[in-house]
Parts: C-alpha cells; structure tokens; sequence
C-alpha cells in the first residue's frame, strides 16, 4: 500500500509526480503529497485526501524544484491527515522521506531517538526513518541511508533527498516494491511501472536490500552495504494508452469489457490446437513435476482466493488430484503440513501482496515446486517461485478486480489441462471439449456485455437495499463468494455468500423481503440441488435473481428475476456467470455515487500484513 514516486530530470519536475501519483493512487489515496529541492532548502505540499485534492493545494500555492519525491497513502499507523501524509521531514527540515511499508521496530527506535533529542511531528512510523538518516547523516545520503537501513525492521521502500548532499535522490528497497525507469537524460523511481510508462518503457526492478541513487548521470544501483551492482534493464511491452479509460466512465467497467480479450491473450500461444494439447513449458518448470506431483496446494488473497477455488474444481474435476486452497495470511503463520509431490501454486495480481509472498517463502523447498499465476511481470512473487505462469491482461486500475480475475481462471484452466495432460489423467476428448469452449468463451462473454441494460434497470431496483445473500454450488459457489466480494467493496452494501446447501445451516435465517438472494444456477450437476435451495427462500418471502442459461426457459417460474447466460462446458459456467455480478455490483454503486474505481479503506495491492 503507499504509492512513491521520485524523478529527476530536465521536465518540470511537479507535473512529473503528480501525474505518477495519479496513476499510483489505486495503491492507498487517504492522503498525498510532493516535496522538490529548491536551492539550499526542501518545499513540500501534503493534504488529506486524494491527488485531486494535492493538485488543487499546489494550483493555490505551487511550489517548484529541481528534483523530488512524491507519495500517496494508505494508513497503517497514525491517522489519515495532513500531518501524517508523507513526504516527512527530519528535525531541521533538511532530509525528505517517503516511505511504503510499515517499520516494525519505529516504537524502540523513536523513544531511543527521542532520548538522544530528537522532535517528532506526525504519528507515523516513517518519520522515524528521516530522524535516523540526520542521525548518521556525515555529508553521503546514501552512507547515512544505509547506516539507517541496517537499524530499521520491517517492510519498507523509501524514497530520499537532502538538502545537503544535492542533485540526489536514494531509494532502497526491502518488501514492497520499487522499480526504476531509466529514460533519456531522466531517472524516475515508483513503487509501480504505471507512473514510469509516460516516460520510458526501459526498467529496472530492484530486489530486496538493493538501493539506487539517481542522480543527473542516471541510476547507481547498490546493495545496502554499498557494493555496486549491475542491473538488468528490461524493455516493457504495456503502452501508456493501455492505462486509459477509453470512453468508460469508469476504469471498473472498461475492465468488465476487456474480458473477452483479456481470455484470448492468456490462451494466446498456450494450445497447440492439432495436438490437442496444452503448453505449459514457458512456466520454467521441468514437464516432470506436472506429471509427478500428486495434490495442489493452492495460496492467495482476496479475489485471486476465489480463482484459486475455481482452480481447486478444475484440478480435481480435470487432473484427478486433490487441491486444497489457503489463505496466505492464515496459512504463513500455520504448522501447515507440505507433502514433498505438492505442487503449490500462488496466484497474485500484482504479485506483491506481503502475506502471499510470505506464504511463498514459507513454503518455497518444502514441496515439489513453486508456480506462481501473476500479471505483474517481473514482481517479487514472478521472481521468486520456481515457475510462472502469466496472466496476460494489461494493467488494471480499478480497485475491484474484475479482468484479472477471469485471466487467473483461465491460467488455472490451463495448468490443470497440462498437468491431466502430463499424468495422462481423463480423456483426450474430455480434454479436448474443454479446450475448445475455453476459446469459445470470449465469443458468450461478449454475448452478455451486448446486453447490460436490463443488468442495469435491475441494479436501480436494489440501490436501496442493505443487505444481499449470493448463493451457488460447486464451480459455482466460488463466484457466489466473489459476486457478494465486488458488492461489498464497491457500493458497500453487506453482502454474504454460501455455498447453496449450506444456507439451511443458518443464513436462512436472515431471510425476509428485504434481504434479496442472487443465486447462480446454471444448469449443471447441481441444478435442481439449487432449485431446492432457492425453493426455500421463496417459502420464506425471499426475492430472487438467478443467472441462469439462456435456454432455462422453466427457471422463470422458480425465481422473481433472471439474467441469461450462455450455456457453456459446466467447469466453465464461472467464466460466464461472473460476469453479470461484476456489472450488478458496477450499476449498484455507480447508481449510489460511489467511488467505484478507489473505494473507501482499500487499496490494490496490500504490501503490508
Ligand atoms: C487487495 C485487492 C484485491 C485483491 C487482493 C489480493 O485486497 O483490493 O482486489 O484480490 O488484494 O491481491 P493480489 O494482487 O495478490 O491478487
């Protein structure tokens, strides 16, 4: 969480970080702020609240400098204000931090700093870290950051300039992540490419305990013991444009519409159609450990947990081997029992969640191998695991995850075709038929998105409601779990979601004519399960809307509301029936005047536990 962003260069330096902060804010947006060198002294602007509003501060009262660093949070400790929205200073206002982690030790190391004189302004832990630097600060930014570096715990990127070692800017990095854009006569640090692209396609990711000094010559790339290190600069292939909305109100709803494409890239040179078969040799790993393992052990966060469910469905149904799915934050901390033919697999979006990427540490060297489902190239947890396989779906920008979510089930789709494909597990024509609807899923995706209109007059009916059941089974009860997730997150109406049969166990309770049920029921091996599950609502006064196939024409006289899917493979009704949930909850907020694409208390990706 925490967005940083430093350039040096010859642009005007303001412009620079505001429009890198922008495209940082789906990171944290509580609060934001900038500070440039100006000759022999530091000049800041901070605010509570978004970029906007940074943006209209300095439009009142505009600062410029030579260089700078800017930032926008996500609180951890110490409350949103301007007080504590970074770039913090040290006691004489001559060293400028911003910092994206939390320093676990900041409580031992400001009383001690205190002791020795030291005057804290904010309640955060970063400003520990500024106080550290004047501390040992002899005339060398970066020696007096590293002295600071080796008495600082925790996660932590930090952004840093002084007023008395100029034309500088240090950053290390040790947890979240930073990567450095290497442009013409330019430098830019940012905890993301997102604010780099604008500039230059050329970068360099730093690795944990490695820091860069940018300075007008460019980056100097270090360890935190000062040995210099030669880094790799890679060309990346996202174009700036990819990060527009494209006539879409909202991020949210053009990344629902890039559904379609987003499962033709991720498929895109992973079948060889004559063959049959599925390519999973671009993964690093060697063919053997997808015929040899004999269980997964599926590990994520948040939506990619409800993918890694899907996949659980997938691997058992297709593969024929057990698949169990954690939660990284639970399973780090857990005795967890790892079998040596276990294949785990993370799966991340940004690939730097900090649980998930414990959870991989945790478990790296205890099973079979490593696979991580990602679409952040080149992320800690891309780096990391053993293999990898990509997501191939662009960047996104909405809080809500929509596309990256399909793109993981479709990942997943293809690891347990290639590992039933490896044991020889099922039939070739089962495989087969699988194969061939994954392609023809973009097609019935586009199919829905033809039809919003009817999604959206629903979602008018219901902008009113407080609370929502979501109710599916089997393939479907993971979408039940996400459906009622993008509700919550975007419009804030409480939403729980069970699996169907479980609904008798206790949250039948709940229902009343105002507690509406979204219940999935395609008609697949546990369709007229769900009838009866639905059955039993309408007994109690309960309003349903059911996602249903197009061709159900009996389902209508069972439930109040039916939004059509496509029939399709039954393993892969989730990739359809996603879909009208992602717009339901889309058209609820959008109709609440929501802040759809950064809602209130969350962030994108959480590089904090
Ligand atoms: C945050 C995001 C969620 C995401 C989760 C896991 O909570 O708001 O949308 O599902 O993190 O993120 P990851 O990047 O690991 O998939």
């Amino acid at each position: 969480m925490c967005g940083i962003v430093g350039y040096i260069g010859p642009k005007d330096v303001v412009p620079v970080l505001i429009e890198g902060l922008k495209k940082l804010e789906y990171r944290g947006y509580d609060s934001a702020g900038v500070a440039v060198a100006g000759p022999g002294c530091i000049r800041l602007c901070r605010v509570q609240g978004k970029v906007s509003a940074l943006e209209e501060a300095l439009r009142k009262s505009p600062i410029q400098g030579a260089y700078g660093l800017g930032h926008t949070r996500w609180a951890t400790h110490g409350r949103p204000s301007e007080t504590n929205a970074h770039p913090h200073v040290d006691c004489k206002g001559e060293i400028v931090v911003v910092h994206n982690g939390i320093i676990e030790n900041y409580l031992a190391l400001k009383s001690m700093l205190k002791a020795e004189g030291h005057v804290f302004r904010t309640e955060t832990d970063t400003e520990v870290i500024a106080h550290l630097i004047e501390k040992h600060f002899r005339g060398s930014l970066e020696e007096a950051v590293r002295a600071a570096l080796s008495t600082m715990e925790g996660a932590f990127a930090i952004g840093v300039f002084a007023v008395k070692d100029p034309g500088k800017i240090v950053a290390a990095k040790l947890g979240p992540p930073l990567v450095v854009g290497v442009g013409d006569g330019e430098t830019i640090v940012s905890s993301d490419i997102n604010a780099i692209l604008a500039h230059t396609p050329r970068v360099a990711f730093l690795e944990d305990r490695e820091m860069v000094v940018l300075d007008e010559a460019g980056p100097h790339f270090m360890d935190f013991q000062g040995k210099p290190i030669d880094k790799k600069i890679e060309q990346i292939q996202w174009n700036p444009l990819m990060i527009e909305k494209k006539g879409f109100k909202h991020f949210m709803l053009k990344e629902i519409f890039e559904q379609p494409q987003v499962i033709r890239d991720t498929l895109m040179g992973r079948l060889s159609l004559d063959q049959g078969e599925v390519l999973l040799d671009e993964t690093g790993l060697p063919p053997a450990v997808f015929r040899d393992i004999r269980k997964a052990v599926i590990i994520a966060c948040g939506t990619s947990s409800h993918a890694g469910f899907v996949g659980k469905y997938l691997l058992e149904s297709l593969a024929g081997i057990p698949a169990d799915v954690e939660y990284a934050s639970e399973y780090r901390y857990r005795d967890f029992i790892l079998e040596k033919d276990a294949l785990v697999i993370i799966i991340s979006q940004s690939g730097e969640t900090a649980d998930t990427l414990a959870a991989l540490r945790a478990a790296k060297g205890r099973a079979a191998a490593t696979l991580a489902i990602t679409n952040a190239v080149s992320s800690s947890i891309a780096r990391e695991a053993q293999g990898v396989l990509y997501t191939h779906a662009g960047p996104e920008i909405g809080v809500a995850a929509t596309k990256t979510f399909t793109a993981q089930m479709t990942a997943l789709a293809l690891v347990a075709l290639g590992i039933a494909q490896a044991k020889g597990a099922g039939r070739v024509q089962d495989r087969m038929a699988v194969i061939e609807e994954l392609q023809r899923l973009p097609h019935k995706i586009e199919q829905i998105l033809n039809r919003v209109g009817p999604i959206e007059e629903l979602a008018k009916q219901f902008v009113a409601f407080f609370h929502f059941l979501y109710l599916g089974r089997w393939v479907n009860f993971p979408i039940a779990l996400e459906g009622a997730l993008k509700l919550k997150e975007i419009s804030y109406i409480h939403a729980e979601a069970y699996a169907g049969g479980e609904m008798k166990h206790g949250p039948i309770a709940l229902i009343d004519e105002k507690m509406p049920t979204m219940a999935i029921i395609p008609k697949d091996r546990v369709y007229e399960k769900m009838l009866s599950n639905i059955a039993e609502i309408k007994a109690r006064s309960g309003f349903i809307i059911a996602v249903a196939d197009e061709n159900d024409a009996a389902i209508r006289d069972h439930v109040d509301v039916v939004i059509p899917i496509p029939p399709t493979h039954p393993l892969l009704t989730p990739f359809l029936s996603v879909v009208p949930l992602q717009l339901f909850a889309y058209y609820i907020a959008a109709k609440r005047g929501a802040d759809i694409d950064q809602p209130r208390n969350l962030a994108k990706s959480v590089t904090v536990e």
